[in-house]
């Protein structure tokens, strides 16, 4: 988990709560699960910001300074409302974090100097917070106006008086209704997803997100340029692709045939798969366990059979076995999908609770010893050895 040690610098094997960390730096599963059952999403941002768990004031201050920031300026209400109704959500998201990069110029280091973030001072260190409290209370706005410009509905005003899920779930669907109170299961359901989905390490978009805030940009466009990535189906994407895929297999009748398309490499086998994890996803155990809950509220997905029978078949054959292909993080679609959430805004319930792990790493790396240093890996020329040049009247 990212937090404010040096980079490098491995705490003992232990975390905050006395949790077992595995040598791979992740909590194992069996300490996942009972790691999420007893701290809730405010908290585990908390953590992976701070390095620590809050006290109760600490997370009070922390839960009034994000969801103080829920509310956009009129003007990122008029830029949401120019895309067009069928704009992707992820293309959405991603270019409203940057256009919040335009808005708030004393965040800018190119305009304001360098050191606005690193000097490690007290005034530096309530700048960044500033901007993490900034970030971290409007992506649940922004992401509830993409999917409401979709819809042609006028938004709504972020609630502060709900948690983050719910006031997140008061944005999507408010109808009016006063005195809205979220369902609590599903809330926390969702609570236990963004939590799931907050960090892991340097995947693609934390990596992204790096890369760019160590030119000094400011963290606004290096989180749009993190949304950017995430939007890819092999990584955010995935779990909006996981269910087009289990459309397009429609009976479990028909999986013997869709694994054997994807053996012959015409088709892709989404939700399986990890560049790290090569026997199991441990999110996975946890995803399952919230689809249990959420399905009783919402009755389950006439998908989740052909789920589990892909899962089946799957796991004892020899072609995935070989390859270490085990299900990951991604199947929470169903999760989303039975909660009601349209199929391309899933890309944009992966990327809200990544904007706190992106913002932890990004964090790290502007209090690290020694300053900022640009991101510049080398490569290694494996092109032609020494040519002629050919003019290009000789060449054919
Ligand atoms: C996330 O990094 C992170 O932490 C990411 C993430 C996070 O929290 O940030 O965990 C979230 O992005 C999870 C992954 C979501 N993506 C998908 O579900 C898309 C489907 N998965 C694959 O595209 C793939 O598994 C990746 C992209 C996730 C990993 O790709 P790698 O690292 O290239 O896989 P690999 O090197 O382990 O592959 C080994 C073999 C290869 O076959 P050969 O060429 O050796 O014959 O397995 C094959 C791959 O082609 N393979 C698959 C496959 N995944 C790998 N074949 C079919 N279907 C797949 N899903």
């Amino acid at each position: 988990m990212a937090a404010s040690r040096a980079p490098g610098e491995r705490e003992e094997n232990e975390t905050e709560k006395g949790l077992r960390v595995s040598d791979k730096g992740y909590l194992n599963t069996a300490v996942m699960r009972s790691t999420i059952t007893f701290i809730d999403g405010d908290a585990g941002a908390y953590l992976l910001l701070y390095g620590a768990l809050p006290s109760a004031d600490q997370l009070t201050q922390f839960q009034n300074e994000v969801m103080h920031h829920g509310t956009v300026h009129a003007d990122a209400e008029h830029f949401c409302r120019s895309f067009r109704y069928d704009a992707h959500p992820m293309a959405i998201l991603t270019s409203a974090f940057a256009y919040l990069g335009s808005y708030y110029s004393e965040a800018n280091p190119s305009l304001q100097g360098q050191n606005i973030y690193t000097r490690g001072d007290k005034a530096s260190l309530a700048l960044m917070d500033k901007q993490i409290y900034r970030l971290l209370g409007k992506a649940t706005t922004l992401a509830a106006m993409a999917y409401r410009v979709r819809q042609g509905r006028d938004f709504v005003t972020p609630p502060t008086n709900l948690s983050y899920t719910g006031s997140f779930l008061y944005q999507m669907d408010h109808l009016g209704e006063e005195n809205y109170v979220p369902n609590p299961v599903l809330e926390k359901a969702l609570d236990t997803l963004f939590l799931l989905h907050a960090d892991h390490e340097l995947n693609a978009s934390s990596t992204t997100v790096l890369q760019t805030g160590s030119s000094l940009v400011d963290p606004y466009s290096a989180i749009a340029a993190g949304c950017a990535s995430l939007y890819g189906p092999l990584h955010g994407g995935a779990n909006e692709a996981v269910i087009r895929m289990l459309i397009s297999i429609g009976k479990p009748d028909n999986v013997p045939a869709f694994l054997e398309d994807v053996k012959q490499r015409r088709k892709v086998l989404s939700g399986f798969g990890h560049r790290v994890y090569k026997t199991s996803d441990p999110r996975s155990f946890i995803v399952r366990k919230t689809a249990d809950e959420v399905f009783k509220i919402t009755g389950k997905d006439e998908l989740l059979e052909t789920a589990m029978a892909l899962h089946a078949a799957a796991m004892k054959d020899e072609y995935f076995i070989k390859r270490k292909l085990a299900p990951n993080v991604d199947f929470c679609g169903l999760i989303y999908r039975a909660m009601g959430f349209p199929l391309d805004f899933f890309p944009v319930l992966f990327a809200v609770p990544r904007v706190v792990g992106w913002l932890a790493h990004w964090r790290q790396m502007m209090l690290q010893e020694g300053g900022v240093k640009i991101w510049r890996p080398r490569q290694i020329y494996v092109g032609e050895g020494k040519r002629d040049y050919v003019p290009l009247s000789q060449r054919t």
